[in-house]
């Protein structure tokens, strides 16, 4: 059996306690079904900063009542060190998410991404010590890579960030080993590459490409791309990011543990090469679709060109097998946003008639 097989077998047979921060976002929805769907219980926390009750909601409908009721949320923020002593208490596992993520967002107000990536991030950190979870998993990034041009990225070679936003993910790394060295805690840090999949915010200046262009598409506005289309990508599906936390949290090997590790598919795709796939995939539902051509503007301060990454230490260690490559991540993806405008076209049409 593979080895997140076993994790999961372990997982259902013996169901532990967790705790999932920033629970109503992209991400944190996505490790909550998961969890829920093994039958573990689960602790919640958010903010709705960037996170939305509907997420929640999406996850109730697909785990089902009986899983639903080994769910507590808790409106909190984790720069409040209360609120995160109040979720560690009694948890066996932290995967902490909570974030605010996107690097225009941190380049126009760089205090307020300080403030939830760095102090919050502390807080999460001693009240985790105290409480002496088995072990701290939090989301890191690939923007940490920054300016170093080499290809594909190897954790153990970083360049300079190229925005606050990478400069507090990178902090976060520090901090984690520094605590895993002075208090004994446990930390694994996983650097996502551009996650994507279903619940990912389509709205708003600070969204994520996908999303941003799905969005667009369906809404009939024309998507920007920013440059010549020739940036590229390591885009990860989010169920590759779920088994990764789970690896990471339940990995019994002790070099494993404080650690950071890259979580992406390993290969890379263009801005052009991923347009024309969003396209394709959502012109199968709306044939229309297929002959919107894209727009280019000009290209987004702090991006890095190019960003690939190399998957072979967390294959190693963690026995990390990405499931969904960015094409069959996409096919997914598309149906579940094409799924979710029906639902909402049928309620309007039934609200009106
Ligand atoms: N999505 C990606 O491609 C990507 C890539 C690299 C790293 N990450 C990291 O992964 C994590 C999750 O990202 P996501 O894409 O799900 O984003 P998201 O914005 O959908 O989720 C973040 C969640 O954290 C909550 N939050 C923010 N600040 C908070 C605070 N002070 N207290 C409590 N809750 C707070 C938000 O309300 C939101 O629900 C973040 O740490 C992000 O930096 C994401």
């Amino acid at each position: 059996m593979s080895e997140i097989g076993n994790i999961k077998a372990q997982l259902i047979e013996s169901p532990k306690s967790w705790l999932v921060t920033g629970v109503a976002g992209f991400i944190g929805s996505g490790l909550l079904e998961e969890l829920l769907k093994l039958g573990q219980t689960v602790i919640g926390l958010d903010n709705f900063s960037t996170g939305y009750l509907h997420n929640l909601e999406d996850v109730k409908e697909k785990a089902g009542a009986k899983a639903w009721s080994r769910f507590t949320f808790i409106e909190g923020d984790i720069r409040n060190p209360g609120d995160c002593h109040k979720v560690c208490a009694d948890v066996d596992y932290v995967l902490h998410q909570a974030a605010l993520g996107s690097v225009p967002r941190s380049i126009d107000d760089p205090i307020a991404t300080n403030q939830s990536n760095i102090d919050g991030f502390v807080n999460m950190l001693v009240a985790a010590r105290d409480a002496r979870v088995k072990r701290f998993v939090y989301a890191a990034s690939s923007s940490t890579y920054g300016d170093h041009p080499g290809l594909p990225k190897k954790e153990d070679v970083i360049g300079r960030p190229l925005s606050p936003y990478a400069v507090t993910k990178y902090v976060n790394e520090l901090y984690a080993d520094v605590f895993a060295r002075t208090y004994g805690m446990e930390c694994i840090g996983l650097r996502y590459f551009n996650v994507f999949g279903r619940r990912q915010d389509p709205k708003g200046a600070y969204a994520a490409v996908i999303p941003c262009w799905i969005g667009n598409l369906l809404d009939g506005i024309i998507p920007t791309i920013n440059g010549d289309g020739e940036t590229s990508r390591d885009f990860c599906y989010i169920d590759n990011v779920t088994q990764a936390n789970l690896l990471s949290a339940l990995t019994e090997k002790p070099e494993a543990s404080n650690q950071v590790y890259n979580v992406a598919f390993g290969e890379k795709t263009t801005l052009n090469e991923l347009y024309t796939m969003i396209r394709d995939s959502l012109a199968r539902h709306y044939p229309a679709i297929a002959k919107i051509e894209a727009v280019y503007g000009p290209y987004r301060a702090g991006d890095v060109r190019h960003s690939q990454a190399d998957i072979e230490k967390a294959r190693v260690l963690l026995g990390y097998r990405p499931t969904h490559d960015v094409k069959q991540g996409m096919e997914e993806t598309v149906v579940w946003y094409v799924d979710k405008l029906t639902k909402k076209t049928k309620k309007t049409r039934q609200m009106k008639s």
